[in-house]
């Protein structure tokens, strides 16, 4: 069978997707499907009609790709596809919604609030510390974090949306789970110093990663919990990774979730790969799951 592999497109994410499709792409051949990559762009439906694949990977990221845009194409052109379908891409990626999602499921998540960009600018909306995010971007993208005792409130660059989500910093551990299916496959802990930031994600050696974690049971158990009614309650499919903070001080109740992914960086240096590795799994078994596990 034929899998395009969907890679690049116009999000601030672009360089990520590009190497996460490039990683998924090599695999695949590996495993023996015919592959052809498409940088997604405004021709993708005429490329898609041209190509004629048996399925989609998606390895997009961040708007566009990662946020319903896409996933409603291939709804449109019958496409079987990997990962969530249009209204848990679309819910995921809204950052204020999708909490609103987690809150009702009993899921914990820290205060936040949309506010306009002038008007982060101008006052502290929030009581430091707290931390300021497009609505609808990940890898870190135009994050600022406000510590306590700023006297200033962030500049925020122009490039920033309108509309920024501005929540209660989360402090602690950085945790992460991915879903494959219907199972949690382990915790990894993070480690970074400082912030967790785009550089931090993607250069080799920018963190470090334990994994399995070495934390308590009872934590352990509860990423496995949280990660999984998230996925479900936004209503993935596939795999996705839920990311969170913990405050060891605080046991049990100091683990908040931050947000839930609905397309995992593939990167050489991504955490996803990297747990189903530990799971037994390797990165090409990883992506024909996927491609197997595709639908419309
Ligand atoms: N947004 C990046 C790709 C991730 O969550 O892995
Ligand atoms: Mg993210």
């Amino acid at each position: 069978p034929t899998v395009a592999v969907l890679l690049g497109g116009p999000s601030a994410e672009r360089e990520v997707s590009l190497s996460s499709g490039k990683e998924c792409a090599a695999a695949l051949r590996g495993e023996g499907f015919e592959v052809v990559e498409v940088d997604a762009g405004p021709d993708l439906p005429a490329r898609l009609a041209e190509i004629q694949p048996n399925v989609v990977f998606n390895a997009l990221h961040g708007r566009w790709g990662e946020d319903g845009c896409v996933q409603g194409i291939l709804e449109w052109m019958h496409i079987p596809y990997t990962h969530s379908g249009v209204l848990a891409s679309s819910l995921a990626m809204d950052k204020a919604r999708s909490k609103e999602v987690y809150r009702a499921a009993g899921l914990p998540v820290v205060e936040s609030v949309l506010a306009s960009r002038d008007e982060v600018r101008a006052r502290h909306v929030m009581p430091a510390p707290y931390v300021v995010k497009p609505n609808n971007e990940g890898s870190s993208v135009g994050v600022y974090l406000v510590l306590d005792g700023a006297n200033t409130p962030p500049q925020l660059s122009d490039e920033m949306p309108e509309t920024v989500m501005v929540e209660t910093y989360a402090p602690g551990r950085e945790l992460t789970t991915t879903v494959l299916g219907d199972r949690a496959l382990c915790v990894t802990d993070i480690i970074t110093e400082g912030w967790y930031d785009y550089s931090a994600k993607y250069s080799v050696g920018g963190s470090r990663h334990v994994v399995p974690a070495e934390i308590p049971d009872e934590i352990r158990d509860a990423c496995f919990d949280y990660a999984v009614r998230a996925h479900n309650a936004l209503g993935c499919r596939g795999m996705s990774r839920t990311d969170f903070r913990w405050d060891e001080s605080r046991g049990v109740d100091g683990l908040i979730l931050l947000e839930t992914n609905t397309q995992p960086g593939m990167t050489p240096t991504s955490l996803s790969p990297e747990q189903a590795g530990v799971a037994g799994m390797t990165f090409g078994q990883l992506c024909r799951w996927l491609v197997e596990d595709a639908s419309c």
